[in-house]
């Protein structure tokens, strides 16, 4: 496969095409145009093309594309292909509702631990997985290979949990706190925020009305 720097924004594209190329082999499909898939997806087909053509195009003039090797080769791009090992730190409500969300191990994220301050947390088990005191986290990630953590523990706490990771040799932190988080180069922050999302979506239910308003005047 040719390898080219690829821009933030297509492999922020990249999941979605995941999901909708997993969605149809699941239901029998073997091809797809890109014209198809830009009808599906409500993308145009010339950034489809575009996107694809990155690495390498995986399209056939006429034939379209092969929807389980376009598959295969996103999920190579993502790192998806192989299994990652995941730790939770903060085992609140946010901690718990993703460790009982089991997709995630079907995209090859296996969480292997989960931590917590709370000694009346400590020692439960979650869709098997048990909490464990946050004393013994860099035991645990030495022995258990964990590459990546998500962070779900008050912001006041984030920047020294997640110095203590990056010391254990965390190179990824999925970041749920509301804290910008310095870490060294080769590490790797993911910031998640729901509440910046909602907002976005308050902004566009407003423009709408806005733009009714206006039609209407
Ligand atoms: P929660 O209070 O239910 O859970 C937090 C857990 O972290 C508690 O069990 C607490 O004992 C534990 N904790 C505190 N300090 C710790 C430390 N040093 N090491 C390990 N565990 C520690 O809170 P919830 O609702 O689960 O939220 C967790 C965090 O995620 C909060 O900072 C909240 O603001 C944030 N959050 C972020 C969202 C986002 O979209 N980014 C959405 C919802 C919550």
């Amino acid at each position: 496969m040719e390898t080219r720097e690829i821009s933030k924004a297509v492999i922020a594209r990249l999941p979605r095409y995941y999901r909708y190329l997993g969605e149809l082999m699941e239901s029998g499909v073997d091809r797809i145009s890109s014209n198809e898939l830009s009808r599906r997806m409500n993308v145009t087909a010339s950034q489809i093309r575009q996107d694809l053509n990155n690495f390498g195009g995986f399209g056939q003039q006429g034939y379209g594309y092969n929807i389980k090797y376009l598959y295969s080769e996103i999920a190579k791009i993502l790192g998806i292909d192989r299994q990652h090992n995941l730790i939770i730190i903060g085992s609140g409500n946010l901690g718990q509702a993703l460790a009982n969300y089991a997709n995630f191990e079907k995209r090859g994220f296996l969480i292997k631990g989960m931590f917590d301050i709370n000694p009346r947390l400590i020692g439960l088990v979650v869709r098997g997985i048990e909490i464990r005191g946050v004393e013994d986290l860099e035991t645990f990630i030495k022995e258990n290979e964990v590459q990546m953590a998500a962070l779900t523990i008050p912001k006041t706490k984030a920047p020294e949990i997640a110095d203590r990771l990056v010391n254990a040799g965390i190179k990824g932190i999925w970041n749920f706190a509301h804290v910008d988080l310095q870490v060294p180069d080769d590490v790797v922050v993911e910031n998640v925020h729901l509440s910046e999302s909602l907002m976005r979506l308050s902004y566009r239910v407003c423009n709408i009305q806005e733009e009714k308003k206006k039609k209407r005047s």
